[in-house]
């Protein structure tokens, strides 16, 4: 079957644009033996042993299959210290779609955010963005600098199908461009907006950041983990851009901005990887020496030469067609089938995840009594799944140690690229609306021990009632 045959709506079935070459087996565990293995965890499914889990949807970083021409590239790594032949790949291929005139390779995204924050933020300075991811935030705010939120209002709507929820409110950018003229060493904007449910941004809307940014003269630096996924999302939503190819969208993306962060573990396909790209001469020049201090010389950074090319490969698997439509795909049959059973979820659906509302879903668990954390426990407990709490667990500690709801109460599923199959996420679907009938039954939990920052890492709940 061709992906044009798909764009022409010939078949319905969504098929992997793959077959499998080498396999891991998964531990099918009881419901009896799941229950032991997350009261042992302290109900906190970041303390549950891998093995312990069927189907693994707590992140999509780091944790996809890389292909057979990856592995291949692994091979062929040049672990020179400098100028390795490795390096030059990497480079190509990352300015092949991102043409900026500096790349510098970081074990991962958050090293690249440190580095690049370490050079521009401080004190009194102000960084906006559509929505920080948190270690962006939390790298910001380490600098001295506040990190501020600016996306649309459809974008804090759950319910709102606007097509690109993860679109920045130019006219609150704008305003804090000028309220606070001088105090802002970049705007950053997150393709596709995470934090935000996976909701993609529009190039209009880039060419408009684009536009308030060269009015105040400040240079704008995209968060581009998940850029392959927002330019599918460009080519099908978008007035103006279906039919072309995914590959020049990313290039006007990148054409639209002064710089990037990325995390290699992500659209890349990688299990590890980074880098921070700029065209300022100066600020790659600050980026570089802070490098060599803690990951590295310039030619591998945080990366050994077998990592360096494994991206480069994967970069160029990552805009292609197929696996795109196959992407964005499955993860949409998941959340629609999920929306149909009434489970309510987070629309339209993302591109790397899909977030179940867990307060409309647990009404009669009050949020600081944690309904998300109570849904993604019985997630497990039944079908050994996986999830991630997003809401009051992970939000809602304020730093003087009293507690608020999160803005909403949402379980994340995400899906690591190209690693189960239609009948894995059939199973989770299955799952799902089993746990959803028996909503009613689930009780809340409270947290008996808990860290002063990061909590949902290693806070340990007990079930109340
Ligand atoms: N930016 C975004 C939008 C992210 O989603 C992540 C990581 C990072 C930066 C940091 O990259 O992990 O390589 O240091 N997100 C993962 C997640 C952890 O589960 O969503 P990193």
């Amino acid at each position: 079957m061709t992906g044009e045959q798909h764009e022409r709506g010939e078949f319905r079935t969504i098929i992997e644009p793959f077959r499998i070459h080498s396999v891991e087996p998964l531990v099918m565990a009881t419901r009896a033996e799941r229950e032991e293995a997350i009261r042992e965890a302290g109900f906190n499914l970041f303390s549950l042993r891998a093995q312990d889990v069927l189907v693994d949807l707590l992140t999509d970083s780091g944790t996809g299959a890389m292909s057979r021409d990856q592995w291949a590239a692994i091979q062929r790594g040049d672990e020179s210290y400098a100028g390795s032949p490795s390096w030059f790949a990497f480079e190509r291929a990352v300015t092949e779609l991102f043409p900026f005139r500096h790349v510098i390779p970081t074990h991962q995204g958050r090293a690249a955010e440190r580095i690049l924050f370490g050079v521009v933020g401080a004190p009194g300075l102000v960084v906006p963005s559509n929505t920080h991811f948190d270690t962006t935030r939390a790298n910001v705010e380490a600098s001295g600098a506040e990190a501020v939120d600016l996306v649309v209002a459809e974008g804090r709507d759950p319910a709102s199908r606007h097509p690109f929820k993860g679109n920045v409110d130019v006219g609150a950018l704008s305003a804090l461009l000028a309220s606070r003229a001088g105090q802002v060493p970049l705007v950053m904007v997150t393709v596709t907006n995470n934090s935000g449910g996976g909701q993609p941004v529009s190039l209009a809307n880039l060419r408009e950041v684009r536009a308030a940014c060269d009015r105040a003269g400040v240079p704008l630096f995209l968060d581009a983990c998940r850029f392959a996924e927002n330019a599918w999302f460009i080519r099908e939503r978008e007035p103006g851009q279906s039919g072309r190819d995914v590959a020049d969208i990313v290039r006007e993306m990148a054409s639209l901005a002064d710089g990037m962060t990325m995390s290699a573990k992500k659209d890349p396909m990688c299990n590890i990887g980074g880098w921070l790209a700029c065209n300022d001469d100066e600020l790659a020049r600050q980026a570089r020496n802070l490098l060599v201090l803690t990951e590295g010389f310039p030619t591998y950074g945080g990366l050994a030469g077998r990592d360096l090319e494994a991206i480069a490969q994967g970069l160029s698997e990552a805009v292609s067609h197929d696996y795109l439509r196959y992407r964005i795909r499955s993860t949409a049959y998941l959340g629609e089938a999920l929306d149909r059973a009434g489970v309510p979820v987070v629309l339209p659906i993302g591109g790397h995840a899909v977030y179940v509302d867990a307060r409309a879903l647990l009404p009669h668990v009050p949020p600081l009594e944690y309904p998300g954390q109570s849904l993604a426990v019985a997630l497990y407990e039944r079908g050994g799944i996986r999830s991630c709490e997003i809401g009051t667990v992970m939000f809602g500690r304020r730093p003087d140690g009293t507690e608020e709801p999160a803005a909403m109460d949402l379980v994340r599923l995400a899906i690591p690229r190209r690693t189960y199959t239609q009948s894995h996420v059939d199973y989770v679907i299955e799952v799902c609306e089993a746990v959803a009938r028996d909503a009613g039954s689930l009780g809340g939990y409270r947290i008996v021990d808990e860290p002063p920052q990061l909590r949902h890492f290693t806070a340990r709940f007990a079930p109340l009632g």
